[in-house]
């Protein structure tokens, strides 16, 4: 008996045993090719969607939409200040429920990097830290502080255990193979000397000793600790290489697009020029790619980074900010990873053999283990194509291009020829009406009583509010004899505010004087103008308002916001009056704020809303505005237009859409080429107009009828302006080159007889449902412009529009060939031609009435 029992328990024990070295085998790990998951190298096509820039009844359609799109990992950040608002409170809740996110990723059969930061950057509201932070005493940001490291600890432990306790662990089954602790530090670790050194080394040790069973990332950090492996972001990452030769090259991120902040462009990236870095980085020996952002989305609420930075993060990235395929940049870049897929058993088993093959043009070339080989033939030229000779085939590379070829024989890819359709996306106005419109002013008369407190100095702003709101007062009284002389020579006193931004609204004895605004780059900023002042008491009251807090950068115990003064009165009979130590009144955010007019709940409130047929005062500053509407009927997410509007916040059923603001965009806005290198001032779109009109109200947060609407004006706008709209496919198009001459020849050369020659043709699809109705545009010759915008060039075969009417319409898709047989005759012989089309996609008729 007691033997066996032994014997039972040693064989027991051996179990336990095998069974965790099976386990020691899942556990992530990397060598100097790649992350090896299984004990299999892969390459990985990552893409940035973070949780809370969309709700949780958007994830799954976006992730299975990646998915489709070829990626293998859904990379977010780990947003610290909506999981801890204040010390020790956790919200993990909707929009903010990690663990949901990441089991939808799970589910969906990808691999996740978490980015836990916790700084992140990420232009999202004071990168992504807790305010109450700033207020722990002794406190110094991101370098080696005991009270800072201490929170970070905190904080970072408790995301860790919260994974683990959900399996969440590649090591685990789970999803996560990869973790980032802090996050583009290198700037200012240099900066910061041996404080950033110990502080790195710190942060280093302690997310090692986690023991999560994957790696860890550093990026933009050079010198990243061992087993850390440091990581490129930016627009081309191909120069990149890590600190140690046995760290894999990643790419955290690689920028698909920028950000706009408001009174600025939109910035568009080429597909094309993504594509070229993705390969440059690739054939490079890169086995790492993250899309930053694959779906920007929306920073709802008072979540925008900044300040500036607008509600929209649409990012010009792959998925639009509604969830929507944005085409031609999804599905190329969807083509051009099922061509690396088709090469990753050459990529991840061996170095590249270089091969010049001409001036700015090389081949690169990977064997497989089996003896497999891929190659990627690069032409670096930014103005002119080249045909090169290959393996004993002749390829033709257009200017800032790479091909891939899976088999070294045959391109699958060329990262400059788009061969899928473009989309376009507007915004139809859906049929509903705004209804029951009522408004309420702030009342601008209040006495001291409404007033938090009173000081003798001027306060930073975020001290005082905590960031609970945008706004503050800060208020003050002046007394003007009546022997002024400017009383009666019209020689009115100049008043100066100076303030740390972000904007403010002057307001004397209750009427709105001017509004000044800076900008990210230089939040600064002073009011100076003459106002007019009356014998005896006078209110000079100072709106000061916080649009989002900086995300960039360290030391942010240091940073201060608001009207800090000097406030100097100018043109008196004794000259001038300092009131920066006079006292003020300080009142935290807007009273309806404090009496949570957004809320849905019909509270007895003591707002005092107006009827609609009362609205007079339209135009009128600090006004709130509510009104009640019904869902649009269909699928198709919903968009509020605010141009009429000026500057505040909206909310819809209590909530936040985000801050709005009616600023018109400068910038550059010329023609944008793919080729040479990318930098945002070069693609910038929406010069002139409202730099974000459209603010995404997500469907889930809507019921069918009587949805509560409920904005807040500072400005003055005319509410009844405000519409709702439906972000709509409304047509495809193509746009497709023939092949030069030369090629048809060399393709016969290449594959000889055997070979059937395709010319290139267009394919147009409409959306599940719809079909093609009518064709917009059609042009085979010499057609300019892009989707939405082609015109007629000076060569134009005017069979076009019927050929592809015939072939398209009341089909949900159709193909076209380039080919002079297919329009009859050649409409100019030694021209290079295009087809391009723009095809309108409407439902399919419902039949019968
Ligand atoms: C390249 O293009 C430029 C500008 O279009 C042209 O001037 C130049 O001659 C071309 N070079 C070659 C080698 O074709
Ligand atoms: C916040 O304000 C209080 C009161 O004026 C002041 O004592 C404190 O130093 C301020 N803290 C910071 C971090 O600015
Ligand atoms: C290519 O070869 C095919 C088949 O022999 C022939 O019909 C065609 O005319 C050739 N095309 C060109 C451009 O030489």
């Amino acid at each position: 008996m007691e033997t066996s029992s032994i014997s039972r328990r040693i064989l027991l024990f051996l179990i336990a045993f095998q069974l965790s070295c099976q386990c020691i085998q899942c556990v992530v790990t990397y060598d100097g090719k790649a992350i090896v998951i299984n004990g299999r190298r892969r390459i990985l096509i990552s893409g940035s969607i973070h949780y809370p820039r969309s709700t949780p009844e958007m994830w799954e359609d976006i992730i299975m939409k990646a998915k489709d799109g070829g990626l293998d990992v859904i990379e977010t950040y780990v947003f610290w200040n909506v999981h801890e608002p204040a010390p020790g409170v956790y919200d993990f809740e909707g929009r903010y429920d990690l663990v949901r996110f990441l089991k939808t990723v799970q589910n969906a059969g990808l691999y996740a990097h978490l980015r836990i930061g916790p700084y992140v950057c990420a232009e999202w509201n004071f990168g992504g830290l807790p305010v109450w932070l700033k207020y722990i005493p002794g406190i110094s940001f991101r370098t080696d502080n005991e009270p800072f490291k201490w929170a970070m600890k905190r904080f970072t432990e408790k995301i860790v255990k919260l994974m683990k306790s959900e399996n969440l662990y590649e090591s685990q089954g789970g999803p996560i193979i990869l973790s980032q602790i802090e996050n583009e530090y290198g700037s200012l670790d240099t900066r910061y000397g041996a404080f950033g050194h110990n502080y790195i080394t710190w942060a280093a040790e302690m997310a090692v000793g986690l023991r999560t069973g994957v790696p860890w990332t550093m990026c933009k950090q050079d010198d990243a600790p061992d087993p850390i492996i440091n990581t490129c972001n930016g627009f081309y990452c191909d120069a990149f290489t890590p600190n140690k030769p046995y760290k894999p090259k990643i790419w955290t991120e690689a920028w698909t697009g920028w950000f706009t902040e408001f009174g600025g462009p939109s910035y568009r990236r080429p597909v094309q020029d993504i594509a070229f870095a993705v390969a440059r980085f690739i054939q490079k020996g890169g086995s790492f790619v993250n899309y930053y952002m694959y779906h920007g989305g929306t920073n709802f609420g008072r979540t925008a980074g900044g300040p500036f930075v607008t509600t929209s993060y649409d990012y010009d990235a792959p998925i639009d900010e509604y969830g929507l395929i944005r085409q031609p940049k999804y599905g190329h870049l969807a083509e051009l990873h099922k061509a690396i897929k088709q090469c990753e058993p050459g990529l991840v088993a061996s170095d590249p053999i270089i091969v010049s093959l001409g001036p700015r043009q090389q081949a690169h070339v990977f064997y497989s283990k089996l003896g497999h080989c891929s190659a990627f033939l690069s032409n670096y030229d930014t103005n002119n194509g080249s045909r090169v000779m290959f393996n004993q085939r002749h390829h033709n590379l257009p200017a800032w291009s790479i091909s891939i070829l899976p088999d070294c024989l045959n391109m699958v890819f060329n990262t400059a020829k788009i061969g899928v359709q473009s989309t376009r996306l507007t915004m139809l106005r859906a049929n509903s009406q705004m209804f029951s419109w009522e408004t309420f002013s702030e009342d601008l008369t209040t006495s001291d009583v409404d007033s938090a407190f009173t000081s003798f100095s001027l306060l930073d702003q975020v001290n005082v509010t905590r960031d609970s709101s945008d706004y503050l007062w800060y208020t003050t009284t002046i007394d003007v004899a009546p022997t002024e002389s400017f009383l009666y020579n019209g020689e009115h006193p100049r008043l100066l505010v100076e303030s740390s931004g972000h904007a403010l609204h002057v307001f004397i004895n209750g009427k709105l004087c001017g509004s000044i605004f800076g900008t990210r780059e230089d939040r600064r900023i002073s009011y100076r103008e003459k106002i007019r002042l009356l014998s005896g008491r006078n209110k000079i009251a100072l709106l000061s308002v916080a649009m989002g807090l900086s995300n960039i950068g360290g030391h942010y115990e240091s940073w201060e916001t608001g009207v800090l003064g000097p406030v100097v009165l100018y043109g008196l009979d004794h000259g001038k009056l300092d009131l920066t130590h006079t006292k003020w009144s300080y009142r935290i955010g807007l009273k309806g704020e404090a009496m949570n007019v957004v809320s849905t709940n019909r509270m007895p409130s003591s707002v005092e809303w107006v009827q609609g047929s009362l609205i007079t005062q339209n135009n009128q500053p600090l006004t709130w505005h509510k009104a009640y509407f019904n869902e649009p009927d269909g699928e198709e997410p919903l968009a509020l237009d605010m141009s009429s509007m000026g500057k505040g916040q909206v909310w819809v059923n209590g909530q936040s859409i985000g801050r709005y603001w009616t600023a018109y965009a400068t910038g550059n806005c010329q023609q944008c080429h793919y080729t040479g290198s990318y930098r945002p001032f070069k693609c910038q779109v929406g010069c002139g107009r409202p730099t974000q009109r459209w603010y995404h109200v997500p469907r889930s947060w809507l019921k069918p009828t009587g949805n509560l609407l409920v904005l807040f004006e500072e400005l003055g706008g005319d509410p009844t302006g405000i519409l709702l709209a439906k972000r709509s496919m409304t047509s495809v198009c193509a746009d497709v080159v023939e092949y030069h001459p030369n090629i048809k020849n060399w393709r016969n050369e290449t594959y000889g007889q055997t070979q059937v020659f395709h010319s290139p043709r267009i394919h147009l699809q409409c959306s599940p449902g719809l079909l093609i109705s009518s064709i917009k545009f059609a042009s085979f010759g010499t057609p300019v412009g892009s989707c939405g915008s082609f015109q007629q060039g000076t060569c134009h075969a005017p069979t076009s529009y019927d050929v592809i009417s015939k072939r398209c319409i009341g089909e949900d898709r159709c193909a076209v060939a380039i080919s002079n047989t297919n329009f009859g005759q050649d409409p100019c012989p030694n021209t290079l031609k295009r087809l391009s089309v723009e095809a309108v996609c409407t439902p399919t008729s419902t039949g019968q009435g």
